[in-house]
């Protein structure tokens, strides 16, 4: 007898170039070439085992240090049809029962597709060493082939097979030397629960902006210009960058048919707080938003005060979820 269970996990991440709007929409090709920065502390766990039915099912892994994940039927639908489509990639016959949970609360706000999707491809691949025929052809499977794989799931969660940055053109992502190996990071969660727009819909909508017309240029140009900026540890000059892009992605969202937003008063009020660090000391985090209301933060290792004085400030009104030993609770 084999192993019984397998079990993958995969950390999450945050785009700083951001993914917005596709080329190809059913693959998750995307319009543009995205940067990211993997988030260690943020992780989603996959655990896979056969169950007597010829079918597969998901349910909320239950484990001390974990929350659970609530998947709607629609959620557990996707999950579950990229593991059939694993499953067949790495030729793995029969029925299983996927478990998962996120080191996260699932209802905050903090988008773990990337993490679990990431994952759940992970899990299957471990299945397959075991499982797949023939052997040899699933262990040929690059991590850089799992990441395509991954991106045909979730196209945000082909970047968490790389860290500490991930760059992700075309097809999948792979990662890429940067100086800031360890930075540290805190988000204001502003909102939870469930959003109104979901990612996908918004990888549509946009495509309906007027200002959408250039983005892909505009992105690619930001794209070379941060890599100049932290290839040169410009941290001021790759501040603005990402402080651009997500703006510029804030604002697709706004001028798109039909209109929609993420951008609450209370986010305004944390990007506030951002800029008045960076007016009082001339340095400062540098702050992006997804798609959402809440506010990311990335530190260098020698910003630890700053980072402790803005979290402090921000934990008064509103959760703050920070890399370990930061203000901020650890997840
Ligand atoms: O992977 P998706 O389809 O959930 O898209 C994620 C898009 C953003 O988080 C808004 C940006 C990004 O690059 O991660």
């Amino acid at each position: 007898m084999g192993v019984e269970v397998w079990r993958a996990e995969a950390p999450s991440n945050i785009a700083l170039i951001k993914y917005m709007g596709k080329a190809e929409a059913r693959s998750n090709q995307p319009a543009n070439a995205s940067l990211s920065y993997t988030l260690d502390h943020l992780v989603s766990v996959v655990e896979i085992s056969p169950n007597a039915s010829p079918f597969d099912e998901w349910r909320p892994l239950r484990e001390e240090g974990f929350s659970p994940i609530e998947l709607s039927d629609k959620g557990k639908e996707r999950f579950l049809s990229h593991f059939q489509f694993l499953k067949s990639e790495f030729q793995i016959s029969g029925g299983f029962t996927i478990r998962s949970a996120n080191n996260f609360p699932s209802d905050c706000g903090l988008a773990s597709s990337a993490s679990s999707f990431a994952a759940l491809t992970r899990c299957a691949y471990n299945v397959g060493l075991d499982l797949g025929r023939p052997k040899e052809v699933v262990e040929a499977f690059a991590l850089e082939e799992l990441s395509i794989l991954s991106r045909k799931g979730s196209g945000s969660s082909c970047r968490s097979f790389f860290r500490p940055w991930a760059l992700w053109r075309g097809e999948g992502a792979d990662g890429v030397q940067l100086p800031f190996q360890r930075l540290h990071h805190q988000v204001a969660i502003i909102e939870d629960g469930k959003k109104e727009v979901s990612s996908s819909e918004a990888h549509k909508r946009v495509l309906t902006s007027e200002l959408f017309n250039g983005r892909t240029t505009r992105a690619e140009h930001r794209l070379q210009q941060l890599l100049s900026a932290l290839n040169d540890q410009d941290w001021k000059r790759a501040t603005d960058l990402v402080w651009a892009d997500f703006w510029d992605m804030h604002a697709l969202f706004e001028t798109s048919s039909p209109a929609f937003g993420y951008m609450s008063p209370k986010s305004l009020q944390v990007l506030n707080f951002v800029r008045e660090v960076w007016r009082e000391l001339g340095d400062g985090p540098m702050a992006t938003m997804d798609a959402g209301a809440n506010v990311h933060l990335l530190y260098r290792q020698d910003q630890s005060q700053i980072a402790k004085r803005l979290g402090a400030a921000l934990s008064e009104f509103c959760q703050v979820i920070g890399s370990p030993g930061l203000i901020g609770e650890r997840p």
